[in-house]
């Protein structure tokens, strides 16, 4: 049984306004989700591979144990399960199994991995309808008018600390948005990546193999086929560093030269040395990311940690189920 993929990725038009403001900013700074198309979405699947990169591993084995205990702090069987970002959809089949869902919806920004992903998971949870939404998801209005997406209680699923790519008021409102795409009584199980020795830290986001330099630079290599631009990947290095005061990994691509660079039909001056950011990791703890939660609307229900204490997943339910306060009468 094949999958339904709904096609709702940003069009080539939006494409260009989002590269021309990036490019604009100063430091330059690019979407994260502009990394993953179908190289990029194959090359993180090997940083998730790599020694020093144990997020997936470490949150892929909490899942499969903890998944009993999860599903019943969710308690009600969900109608759908939502999971954002959910690339090739590895960590949710416990859950499946744990919650027996209604339907379970993938978004994803890269397509063919969508489409696979869904695909196999299908075959192997027959008895749960799975739809794959291709999307951006960090700028959906509303959920697609789809009957499988309509049922409740809806569970959302955003698994691998994406939330991380976000500064901590873009997560807000992201979180703010999922609140609503959601909707009232339903629950968010999100994994969180922790602070950790900066030494580990820096050295997951710059893997011996290089694939981590490699995952960034694939970004020029995608700009120069879908904006016929010039890029020359090799006159760019590649840094991750943590940044103390913001608890985060910026990861960047660094001009090695001064050097001028075609693009959507603009020419773009990179001075020697200067960084175009490609992704943040913000790193936070279980009382931060609380914090963070709760200015979105939603209460910490409950969290699971592994021993080493490098990550959590949090339950998350809305603060605001209640009925609206009494107005006041003068
Ligand atoms: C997919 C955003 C969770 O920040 O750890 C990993 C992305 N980039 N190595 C992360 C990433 C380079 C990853 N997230």
């Amino acid at each position: 049984m094949s999958a339904r993929v709904l096609d709702l990725h940003p069009a080539p038009a939006d494409l260009v306004a989002v590269v021309l403001e990036g490019l604009q900013r100063r430091p330059r700074q690019l979407p994260a989700w502009l990394l993953y198309d179908a190289e990029g979405s194959r090359l993180f699947e090997l940083i998730c591979e790599q020694p020093e990169y144990s997020l997936t591993r470490t949150e892929t084995a909490l899942l499969e144990q903890q998944a009993g205990a999860m599903a019943a702090a969710v308690g009600a069987r969900p109608g759908v399960v939502v999971e954002f970002g959910a690339g090739n959809a590895r960590k949710v089949g416990p859950l499946l199994e744990a919650l027996q869902p209604g339907a379970y919806a993938a978004l994803d920004i890269s397509a063919e991995a969508l489409r696979q992903a869904c695909t196999v998971l299908q075959q192997e949870h027959p008895q749960v309808a799975v739809l794959g939404v291709c999307c951006d998801y960090s700028n959906l209005p509303a959920l697609p008018a789809d009957p499988l997406l309509l049922q409740e209680p809806r569970l959302g699923f955003y698994p691998g600390s994406s939330l991380g790519n976000f500064t901590p008021d873009e997560a807000t409102a992201l979180l703010a948005q999922m609140a609503r795409l959601l909707g009232p009584g339903s629950r968010l199980l999100i994994g969180i990546d922790q602070p950790k020795p900066v030494a580990r830290l820096e050295a997951a986001y710059n893997d011996a193999a290089g694939v981590s330099a490699a995952f960034a630079r694939n970004l020029l290599v995608r700009l120069n086929h879908d904006l016929q631009g010039d890029f020359d990947p090799g006159a760019f290095r590649y840094e991750a560093h943590w940044q103390r005061e913001h608890s985060r990994i910026a990861m960047a691509l660094v001009s090695q030269c001064e050097q001028q660079v075609n693009l959507a039909g603009h020419g773009w001056h990179f001075a020697a040395g200067e960084a175009l950011i490609t992704e943040y990791s913000v790193k936070y703890s279980p009382s931060a990311f609380a914090a963070l939660a709760a200015a979105a609307g939603w209460r910490l229900e409950r969290s699971w940690s592994d021993p080493e204490g490098d990550l959590s997943l949090h339950l998350l339910t809305q603060a605001d189920s209640d009925p609206a306060p009494p107005t006041h009468q003068p």
